[in-house]
């Protein structure tokens, strides 16, 4: 059976505050992308019961391949239910440390597929538990659409921003700096604050950059030069809202007309490092 397991972009990013756990309560909006990796799991009889094949194409995985999100879940679960020999087979299609929660994307798919391959009949609830295990941007994967995304990022409530987001073009570049999420989150100043999230629905594209903010962004920005170059590019492209995703290094243009998205993608493109990618939401 295959999968997609997609990237996200977080529409505003705000950190709310440190958690007696070590977390952060954060808000944030997380929109799936149509750009994916492809995950792919079968039943294996030349596989012993309770273990995985596992094996990758595509970019490279940093560390250990027997050690990732996708292993980690088939572990997670193989540890709580009798399950069958499984062929894993990961295509990596989406940049790492990027912002982008692909990892995240491929851990909580895993345990979708395995679900299905698997027929366990987990319940949303368990599923849910087993995703917030993996990591905090897991949960969100385990839903299809825009989801408000709150707390350590276990709370998710599904939003409708369709009436400014359809047919809306979307230009994404990453320079391929890498940026470890718990160095990110340990330099970060939280500031109690929230937004508008469902008035947005209702506030044209262009004046979203007066609502939301990448509490990260200021940060990456300052320190890596190609960030900070992407960044005016899309502004300068024509993006009606520019933004960092995630604890970066990506970033991100919304477009309401396709020549300054195309214009913001070759200029992107131009720039001559990195991976970029251009869609409809
Ligand atoms: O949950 P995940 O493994 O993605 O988190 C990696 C690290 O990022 C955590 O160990 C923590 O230091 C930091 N983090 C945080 N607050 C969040 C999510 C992540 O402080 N909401």
């Amino acid at each position: 059976m295959v999968f997609f397991p997609p990237a996200k972009l977080n529409l505003g990013l705000h950190i709310l505050g440190k958690r007696p756990d070590g977390f952060h309560d954060l808000e944030s909006v997380f929109l799936p992308l149509r750009w994916t990796d492809i995950l792919e799991v079968t039943l294996d009889e030349n596989v012993s019961a309770g273990e995985a094949r596992f094996e990758w194409t595509g970019l490279d995985i940093p560390g250990s391949a027997t050690d990732n999100l996708v292993t980690r879940a088939h572990r997670l679960l193989a540890d709580k239910h009798a399950l069958p020999g499984l062929s894993i087979h990961l295509h990596k299609i989406l940049p790492m440390g990027a912002g982008l929660g692909g990892g995240s994307a491929d851990g909580t798919y895993t345990l979708r597929a395995i679900n299905e391959v698997c027929k366990l009949g987990l319940s949303p609830q368990e599923l849910a538990h087993d995703a917030a295990q993996l990591g905090s941007d897991c949960p969100f994967f385990l839903q299809d659409g825009a989801a408000l995304v709150q707390g350590r990022g276990e709370h998710i409530a599904p939003i409708d921003l369709n009436k400014v987001l359809d047919g809306c073009h979307v230009v994404v570049a990453n320079p391929g700096i890498h940026i470890g999420t718990a160095e990110a989150f340990a330099l970060v100043t939280p500031q109690a604050r929230t937004a508008d999230w469902h008035g947005l629905a209702d506030v044209p594209l262009s004046q979203w950059r007066m609502h939301l903010r990448n509490d990260f962004e200021a940060g990456v920005r300052a320190q890596h030069i190609a960030v900070d170059e992407l960044l005016t590019r899309m502004a300068e492209a024509g993006a009606d809202h520019v933004q960092m995703t995630g604890t970066g290094s990506t970033v991100f243009g919304l477009f309401t007309d396709s020549t300054s998205a195309n214009r913001a993608a070759a200029l992107c493109k131009a720039s001559g490092q990195g991976i970029v990618w251009q869609g409809l939401y």
